[in-house]
C-alpha cells in the first residue's frame, strides 16, 4: 500500500471508529510499538541519506496526521458519550426529597439546659454525685438519722446489703446502699471535696442536676425522676440571698417578671429554718398561668420547691467550721419545671419513649442551649 493509500484508508477508519473502544484499537493498530506507521517509521534507518530527507518528512507527517485524527476522534466520542449520559441520568429537581429522620431534644434535657444557663450567668457551677448512693450521705449526713422519720417518707430503692457487711463513710455502720432518693447527698459531696482541696473551707456555688429514684408511681409520680439540687456556702449567707436568687432564677427561667413567690414555714431535716417557696398562678382556660400574687382575685399559690438555710449539723458533718459558714439550699423537681413551662400534664409520658410524644414536645437539636429555645423553637 503506497503512503497516500494507507493515509486516506486510516483516516477513514478512525472517522468511522464508533466507540472508544475501537479508536484505541486502530491507535495500537496504527501508532503502536509494532504497529504499521510505527514500522514504516523504522524503514528510515535503513534508507540513504538522500532517501531519508524526502521520506522522513512524509512518514513523520503522516504519523502526525493519524495521531491528530485519532485524537480528535476520541475526543468527539467521549463527548458523545458524556452528551448522551447527560440526557439519560437528568435529575428531576421537583421530585420531593426523601425524608431524613430527625431527633429531638427531651424536655428535661432542654429545661437542665436552660437551669444550667440561668444559674451560670449567676456564678454557679454545674456539680454532679453518684446515682448509686450510699446511706450516709443520701440521709445520716444530710441530718436523717438511721432511725429518723423523714427516711420513711422517701419510699427508697435500697441494694441487698453486701455479705453482711456494713461500713459506713467513717469505716464504722452502715454503708448501706441505695439509688439516691433525691439530688441532696451532692451537697454533702461537694462540700466534703471543697473542704479536701482547701481544709479552712471555700465558698460553694453549685447546681447539682440528675435522676433520683423513689418507689411510687401515678400521673405526677415515676420512680425515677429529674431534681435539681442548689447549694450556696459562704460567709454571712443568710436568708435574703436564698429568696432573691429563686426569685431571680424562677423569673428567667418561665420569662416573667410578674412571678410573685411566697415563702412558707417548714421542715426539712437538712434546713434549719427551713422554707417552702409557693408561687402565684391564675387559671386560664383551665390551665395555671404562672405570675401574679397567689392572693389576687382569680389567683392561687402553687407549691414549687424546698429550700432552707444549711442545717448546722450538716456543715459540720461535711467538714465545716458552722459558726463560720453559712449557706442556703434548695431542691425542686426538673420534670415539674418543664411540666408547667410547656404545659404538659402527664409525667409518665416523659419516660415513656414514644417518639410521637418527643416529636411534638421535644426541641430542634440545632437550637442553642439558651433560653431563646423557647416553644417557638419546637422540632
Ligand atoms: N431533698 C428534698 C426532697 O427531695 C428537696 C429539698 C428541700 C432540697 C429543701 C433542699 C432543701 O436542698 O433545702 O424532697
Amino acid at each position: 500500500m503506497d503512503l497516500e493509500h494507507l493515509s486516506t484508508d486510516s483516516l477513514e477508519r478512525i472517522a468511522r471508529a464508533a466507540t472508544p473502544g475501537e479508536i484505541e484499537g486502530l491507535r495500537v493498530e496504527l501508532l503502536g510499538k509494532s504497529g504499521t506507521v510505527t514500522g514504516l517509521l523504522k524503514t528510515l534507518g535503513q534508507m540513504s541519506p538522500e532517501q531519508r530527507q524526502v521520506e522522513g518528512p512524509r512518514l513523520n507527517g503522516l504519523r502526525q496526521t493519524v495521531a491528530a485524527a485519532i485524537d480528535e476522534r476520541k475526543a468527539a466520542l467521549e463527548a458523545a458519550a458524556l452528551e448522551e449520559r447527560l440526557a439519560r441520568e437528568t435529575l428531576d429537581l421537583t421530585l420531593p426529597a426523601p425524608e431524613m429522620p430527625q431527633g429531638s431534644v427531651h424536655p428535661v434535657s432542654q429545661v437542665m439546659d436552660e437551669l444550667a444557663e440561668i444559674f451560670a450567668d449567676l456564678g454557679f457551677a454545674v456539680a454532679t454525685g453518684p446515682e448509686i448512693e450510699d446511706d450516709w450521705h443520701n440521709f445520716t449526713a444530710l441530718n436523717m438519722p438511721e432511725s429518723h422519720p423523714a427516711r420513711a417518707m422517701h419510699d427508697t430503692f435500697y441494694f441487698p446489703v453486701q455479705n453482711g457487711v456494713e461500713t459506713d463513710h467513717e469505716g464504722a455502720q452502715q454503708r448501706r446502699m441505695l439509688l439516691r432518693t433525691h439530688t441532696s447527698p451532692v451537697q454533702v459531696r461537694t462540700m466534703l471535696a471543697a473542704v479536701k482541696a482547701n481544709p479552712g473551707g471555700a465558698p460553694v456555688r453549685i447546681i447539682a442536676p440528675g435522676r433520683v429514684y423513689r418507689s411510687d408511681s401515678d400521673a405526677t409520680h415515676t420512680p425515677m425522676f429529674h431534681q435539681i439540687e442548689g447549694l450556696v456556702i459562704d460567709r454571712d449567707i443568710h436568708l435574703g440571698h436564698l429568696k432573691w436568687t429563686l426569685e431571680t432564677f424562677l423569673k428567667a427561667f418561665f420569662e416573667r417578671d410578674d412571678i410573685v413567690l411566697r415563702l412558707r414555714p417548714s421542715y426539712f431535716p437538712f434546713t434549719e429554718p427551713s422554707v417552702e417557696v409557693d408561687v402565684g398562678f391564675a387559671l386560664v382556660g383551665g390551665r395555671r398561668v404562672l405570675g401574679g400574687s397567689g392572693d389576687a382575685p382569680g389567683h392561687a399559690w402553687m407549691e414549687l420547691l424546698g429550700s432552707g438555710m444549711v442545717n448546722r449539723r450538716v456543715i459540720e458533718m461535711s467538714g465545716l467550721d458552722p459558726d463560720q459558714w453559712q449557706g442556703f439550699a434548695f431542691g425542686v423537681g426538673v420534670d415539674r419545671l418543664a411540666m408547667l413551662k410547656y404545659g404538659m400534664d402527664d409525667l409518665r409520658a416523659f419516660f415513656d419513649g414514644d417518639v410521637r410524644w418527643l416529636k411534638h414536645y421535644g426541641f430542634a437539636f440545632l437550637d442553642q442551649p439558651t433560653l431563646s429555645a423557647g416553644v417557638g423553637a419546637r422540632a
